[in-house]
């Protein structure tokens, strides 16, 4: 910034001097002896005065182009900053915030917005930058020239300034419009892309296209009436900095004529005023970008301002490391912040001590992943405690909560990379070894040896390259490698047939010795084993216990046996 700042100065100093040199070029370069007698070039001959005023254009040249790179270097300094900061800061969100913002806005304000603010930044401020100075110096310069000739044009110039201020904050507001416009689009087409064979499979890639060709046609039409705005607020600006130059110089002219100023002093007000003009003319143009990025900083300026709604404590809590997890939830009742009127768990009360295997079963829409989510701290619960270990969850930072937990969750994700690193996901720091026998537990090997590259064949996006039930299986390794106190698995089997299921429960039940777990299962086979089920309906426990008592008790969990357990 001194750098730039630096340049800045030494670039209007020389621009504003040339003038001066054209004046006493004027005034005194043509005498009898081609030596002048005063001004700047006192003592030089013709030939001298020309090459110092090519001296002075050259030093001009080399400021300008460094003060472009100084300033242009703060420019993308600043903006890859914003975007590693907004992203990072995105990332910490609570899943509330995910449910609202669409993933493709976000990627739209990340890309689109910091693009629009870098060609702002990177030149239109070196621009601005450079036309002020040229302003604030031109305009004393002319002052000195003339200050009759000067004080005329100074009124003209106040006329100027109130509509520009007002045409400004007009193209501020519809830019912003437009760009919010070309989020919607993005989110649209984000959503559109990821489900693309649901929608070809029910033919409805014309409608999605008319839907996306829509929404683009609404940000066309907020761009043009943004682009309307400020080709009317240029033409206001030529006109009027045209109108008032032509007048003075007219007024000048007949000073020369009158004997009260001379020629090269006019040259040089004309020179001084069209710097002047011209620095005008830039900063309105710069003005009206620097509006369309104030639009754009507002909204990525939300987006750094945001506040996870899921709130650390400023000093958190260690956990007490057990190697077996106790959990306690106490008459938690939980509505989801974006459906409050129903409640997803109603006055919930368990105990799982350390090293307990629980199921959890019910119904469709019972609350299950609730739970889960609620353990894992995506939500708060709206009333209640959870206990992880005696500690309340909202006392533990998030970190630590959830690195004490491993979830294979019900729709497992697969990340764009080799099935090894999918696997190693789950414990970043562990060995190759300890990975290959994670994904043996899990049954991985016995499928990845038949895929082209073994471990590093790639997955494809999102895992597209994998049967859901090979997705499963990585998941499953991932979260047995993670080797946490606390192991959740939600229907991690569900679309395993029974053969490959009893393998994988195999390694599920090595993963499980002497760790809490709590399983979410639709089939007996699963379930038969654990030391206590709690069956969850509409978000309540209507029972509790040993797989056997619950079957003679001849409630709910009985009666889903009898439907859907089969063994
Ligand atoms: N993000 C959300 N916002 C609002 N309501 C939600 C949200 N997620 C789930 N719900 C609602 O909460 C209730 C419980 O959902 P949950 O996902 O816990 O059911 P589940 O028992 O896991 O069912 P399944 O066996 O089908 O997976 C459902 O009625 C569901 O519609
Ligand atoms: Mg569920």
């Amino acid at each position: 910034m001194v750098l730039a700042l630096m340049f800045l100065c030494l670039g209007s100093v020389t621009i504003l001097v040339i003038p001066l040199a054209f004046r006493d070029l004027i005034d005194f370069g043509f005498g009898q002896n081609q030596k002048a007698t005063g001004g700047l070039f006192a003592d030089l001959s013709l030939n001298q005065r020309f090459l110092s005023l090519f001296g002075l254009a050259c030093l001009w040249a080399v400021m300008i182009s460094a003060r472009y790179y100084t300033v242009s270097w703060i420019g993308e300094r600043v903006i890859a900053d914003l975007r590693s900061a907004v992203y990072g800061r995105v990332l910490l969100q609570s899943a509330q915030f995910f449910e609202t913002l669409q993933t493709g806005e976000v990627l739209s304000r990340l890309t689109g917005d910091t693009t629009l603010i870098q060609t702002v930044v990177g030149s239109s401020v070196s621009m601005g930058l450079r036309s002020l100075f040229q302003f604030v110096g031109g305009m004393a310069m002319l002052a000195a020239t003339s200050f009759y000739l000067f004080s005329l044009n100074l009124g003209l110039m106040a006329l100027l300034i109130i509509p520009l201020l007002v045409i400004g904050r007009k193209v501020k507001k519809l830019s912003r419009e437009s760009q919010d416009k070309i989020a919607d689009a993005s989110a649209l087409a984000g959503e559109i892309l990821n489900a693309v064979s649901t929608v070809q499979a029910y033919s409805q890639e014309r409608s999605e296209t008319d839907r996306f060709t829509a929404s683009a046609e609404a940000s066309f039409k907020t761009a043009i009436r943004r682009t309307r705005t400020r080709g009317f607020l240029t033409a206001f600006i030529v006109i009027a900095v045209m109108g008032s130059i032509i007048f003075v110089l007219w007024i000048g002219a007949n000073l020369v004529q009158a004997g009260s100023m001379t020629g090269g002093q006019l040259a040089s007000f004309i020179l001084y005023a069209v710097i002047v003009a011209s620095a005008t003319s830039t900063i309105a143009e710069v003005w009206s970008d620097i509006m369309r990025a104030a639009g754009a900083t507002g909204r990525l300026l939300e987006l750094l301002h945001a506040k996870p709604a899921i709130a650390e404590d400023d000093e958190p809590q260690l956990l007490t490391q057990t190697g077996k997890a106790r959990i306690q939830f106490e008459r938690v009742t939980f509505r989801y912040p974006s459906r409050l009127q129903t409640a997803a768990l109603d006055d919930l009360t368990f105990d799982i001590a350390p090293g307990e295997k629980i199921a959890l079963v019910g119904p469709s829409g019972a609350g299950k992943t609730t739970v889960f989510q609620l353990l894992l701290r995506f939500y708060d619960t709206t009333e209640g405690v959870i206990r992880f270990n005696n500690h309340d969850v909202r006392r533990l930072s998030l970190q630590e909560l959830r690195n004490n937990i491993a979830i294979v969750p019900q729709d497992p994700v697969i990340f764009s990379a080799d099935a090894l690193d999918n696997i190693r996901y789950g414990r970043p720091d562990a060995s190759e070894e300890e990975i290959i026998a994670a994904a043996r537990s899990a049954q991985v090997d016995e499928f990845i040896h038949r895929l082209p590259e073994g471990y590093r064949t790639f997955l494809g996006e999102r895992g597209t390259r994998l049967s859901g039930g090979q997705r499963q299986r990585i998941a499953i390794a991932r979260a047995i490698l993670k080797n946490a106190p606390l192991l959740l698995l939600d229907e991690a089997t569900s679309a395993l047939d029974a053969n490959s299921e009893i393998l994988v429960q195999e390694g599920l039940d090595a993963a499980m010795l002497g760790r809490t777990t709590i399983i979410i299962a639709h089939r007996l086979a699963t379930v038969k084993k654990v030391d206590r089920v709690i069956v969850l309906d509409q978000g309540r426990i209507i029972e509790t216990g040993s797989p056997d008592e619950l079957l003679k008790q001849n409630g709910l969990y009985a009666k889903l046996a009898s439907l859907q357990f089969t063994v």
